[in-house]
């Protein structure tokens, strides 16, 4: 019968049994399901354990800086790479939304090799797979939706063996298991943010530019949803399954004082979901709506106009690229 409580007592167990003195290398992104792993590796094996964690360029406002201070108050051995300026110039002007994944998968995997590869007995590759990831990259009816970046082929081409400690749970589970370990909570009730990260949020080609200014309207949304208490105590963003911004490739007419403008549109997404399979759009309250898009249009430059994204998926996705 499944427990919190006994999945970390086996796990550490099984994982010691498992590893002995091996060295083990792992790709943390910053979300619940690698943090959770390596809390988990780092009590098995301490030491042995060397997180990895890129920064490429794509992250939330002040995420590099604020994930790694977390990890390292968490005790874990951690490796911060910035390689921001790589991925930059490698998407410059790429507008497909596949190539745009391809070009950061493979540059992930490059920066996550070379640092890798400094751990030269190291053994093992961990990952914080769940099962549901293991379901859509199963692609039961053959067709590929979105390449999902992770970091595939690796382990082969290093002759590293898999740990994936968390294969057989699910999100609740993770997050049960890393309350159960006494992690932060602001690190277990983080919502899921793809790999490719805004990259995938910003609609056509890349530019540091309108990376700013999607970090800076993700960020009043994402604060706003923390900050929203709702009638029953709990927090919009704790509702949500997930939410972040879209930047969109158009430029729509407003006004400002006596002055007409022509600046970007964006659009907030927020979803309900248990997996990630399905997902319906999350039913904000329309105060709150009024309050974010004043916010953005008022404090981030080069934004003019807010829509609300009320898709379910299917058919749409969570993510717009
Ligand atoms: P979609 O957009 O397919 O997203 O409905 C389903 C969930 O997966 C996340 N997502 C990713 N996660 N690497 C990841 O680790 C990726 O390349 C990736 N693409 C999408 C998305 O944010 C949502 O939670």
């Amino acid at each position: 019968d499944w427990s919190p409580a006994s999945f970390v007592d086996t796990t550490v167990a099984e994982l010691k049994a498992q590893l002995g003195n091996d060295r083990v290398i792992l790709g943390l992104s910053g979300g619940v399901d690698s943090s959770v792993a390596a809390v988990l590796l780092n009590k098995a094996i301490g030491k042995n354990l060397t997180c990895i964690f890129v920064d490429h360029g794509m992250l939330r406002k002040n995420e590099f800086h604020d994930v790694l201070r977390d990890y390292e108050s968490l005790g874990l051995n951690v490796i911060g790479v910035d390689a921001s300026e790589k991925f930059f110039s490698e998407l410059a002007g790429v507008t497909e939304p596949e190539k745009k994944r391809k070009i950061i998968g493979k540059g992930f995997i490059d920066v996550f090799e070379a640092e890798a590869k400094k751990i030269t007995d190291a053994k093992w590759l961990a990952q914080g797979t769940i099962y549901p990831d293991r379901i859509e990259s199963m692609n039961i009816t053959g067709k590929v939706i979105k390449s999902h970046h992770n970091v595939g082929g690796l382990p082969e081409k290093m002759h590293l063996s898999l740990c994936e400690p968390l294969k057989w749970l699910f999100k609740d589970e993770v997050r049960r298991v890393g309350r159960q370990m006494q992690m932060p909570e602001h690190l277990i009730s983080r919502h899921p943010f793809p790999g490719p990260g805004l990259a995938v949020r910003i609609l056509g080609d890349i530019t540091p530019e309108k990376v700013r200014v999607l970090q800076e309207a993700d960020d009043i949304f994402i604060r706003g949803l923390r900050e929203w208490t709702c009638e029953d105590g709990e927090t919009l963003y704790n509702k949500v399954w997930q939410a972040g911004v879209i930047l969109l490739p158009i430029q729509s007419v407003g006004v400002m004082g006596d002055e007409r403008t022509y600046e970007k549109a964006v659009a907030l997404r927020a979803v309900t979901s248990t997996d990630a399979m399905t997902a319906d759009w999350a039913h904000l309250p329309y105060e709150f709506m009024a309050k974010v898009s004043n916010e953005i249009i008022n404090k981030v430059k080069g934004v003019n106009r807010v829509c609300y994204d009320i898709s379910s998926k299917p058919p749409a996705t969570i993510e717009w690229e």
